[in-house]
């Protein structure tokens, strides 16, 4: 059967679209196993863009979320369990404790409920795509000051901050760069951040980077105007469940849990969640496994040519001489079955970005760039 379409008169003759999202390019997700498969006719395809757990998820998780299919004709409860969960973990009161669909489910909340029209977002360039695009959709005017050395430029930051500045976005550690600020870091800039402003602490690496002496831990602080968000999406292997987590003042929490959808998150993200954090074994495997693959990757890398940025996270950032390495490199990957992530859609047109895998998988991609990058670059150099 022809599908029958819809008359397109009326979006021509009124803007039903306001600018800034006909303008707006959608979040392009990484291209899954099975397209890259279909593709090419593999038999294996090594998934390395989109920084997930390639252990999977946790059993102990599983478990409970088929435990609670059981329940599936109620509604959930709105993240309480998760919440209390988390609060006693954290020595927190329920009330400080948000919980989404994922910590971008969080985000989109926290634009919706803070930001005015007048109201402008600062940030790094090249910041987490998936923030970029909520962000922009909201309408707002979206600054950003570039990176220095790879690293969020905190003093540039501070000094960018105008009276109309509302919301500040900082992942730490940093996708993509894998790069984290310390706590001096931090604490420098934060005297320059007027109570006004909201930081959005964006943690969603942080299990990876936790054990680095160097590295801050949001919740030590506690600052008022500070907004951390966390999720199960990585270390513990969620993504596909969509369950994240917020920690702040209990009145930001109070007026963004009007603007959440009542029911977010689902009873079986919830459950896994819970289950999730009690796992302490799978996330030490996750940890340990990744803890192998960066230096296996970085090393690797290196010792073909290419410059890699030293990350805190579950990839790696590579910057390529040119555009166009990083696209031939990415295309020829993508033939021999690893997918890896160009970061054009992030502004950095000449960086390739490159999660974790199994063991396995880091040998596959490692001996494909091999194959790719000296032939390519050596092309590009002569042409
Ligand atoms: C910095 C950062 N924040 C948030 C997310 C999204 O996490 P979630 O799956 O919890 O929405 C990602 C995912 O790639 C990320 O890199």
């Amino acid at each position: 059967m022809v599908p029958v379409g819809y008359g397109s008169r009326t979006i021509g003759r009124v803007p039903l679209v306001p600018p800034y999202i006909e303008s707006l390019r959608p979040y392009e997700a990484g291209r899954s196993i099975e397209s890259v498969r279909r593709e090419y006719g593999l038999d294996r395809v090594a998934k390395l863009a989109s920084n997930e757990n390639p252990l999977g998820a946790s059993p102990e998780a599983i478990e409970a979320m088929r435990r609670s299919l059981e329940g599936l004709n109620r509604y959930p409860n709105g993240g309480l369990a998760l919440r209390e969960v988390l609060a006693a973990q954290f020595d927190l009161r329920v009330e400080n404790v948000i919980a989404g669909s994922g910590s971008e489910g969080i985000m989109s909340n926290i634009i919706r409920a803070f930001l005015g029209d007048e109201d402008e977002v600062l940030t790094t360039d090249a910041a987490f795509i998936g923030f970029r695009v909520l962000a922009r959709s909201r309408g707002v005017t979206y600054r950003t000051v570039p990176y220095r050395d790879w690293h969020y430029d905190l003093e540039a930051l501070a000094a960018a901050i105008n009276g109309h500045t509302k919301i500040i976005y900082l992942a730490n550690p940093n996708n993509p760069t894998g790069t984290i600020f310390t706590k001096n870091q931090f604490d420098e800039f934060y005297r320059h951040v007027p109570e006004r402003v909201l930081i959005i602490l964006d943690e969603a690496y942080f299990e990876y980077a936790k054990d680095n002496p160097r590295y801050p831990d949001s919740m030590h602080y506690r600052y008022d105007n500070v907004i951390t968000l966390r999720t199960f999406s990585k270390a513990y292997g969620l993504a596909g469940a969509r369950i994240g987590y917020g920690f702040a003042h209990e009145e930001l929490i109070r007026n963004l849990l009007k603007v959440k959808l009542p029911f977010e998150p689902s009873t079986p993200a919830q459950a896994a969640g819970i289950a999730a954090l009690g796992d302490k074994e799978f996330l030490h495997r996750s940890l340990e496994l990744n803890a192998r693959g960066l230096r296996f990757l970085a090393e690797s890398l290196q010792e073909i040519g290419m410059h890699v940025v030293p990350s805190e996270a579950n990839f790696v950032m590579a910057v390529l001489p040119t555009e166009a390495d990083a696209a031939r490199i990415f295309e020829e990957l993508l033939t021999q079955g690893v997918v890896i992530r160009p970061l054009k859609a992030f502004g950095l047109p000449n960086c390739l970005r490159i999660s974790t895998g199994t063991d396995e998988d880091n040998r596959l991609c490692v001996e494909a760039l091999r194959r790719s990058y000296a032939a390519d670059v050596r092309a590009s150099r002569a042409g």
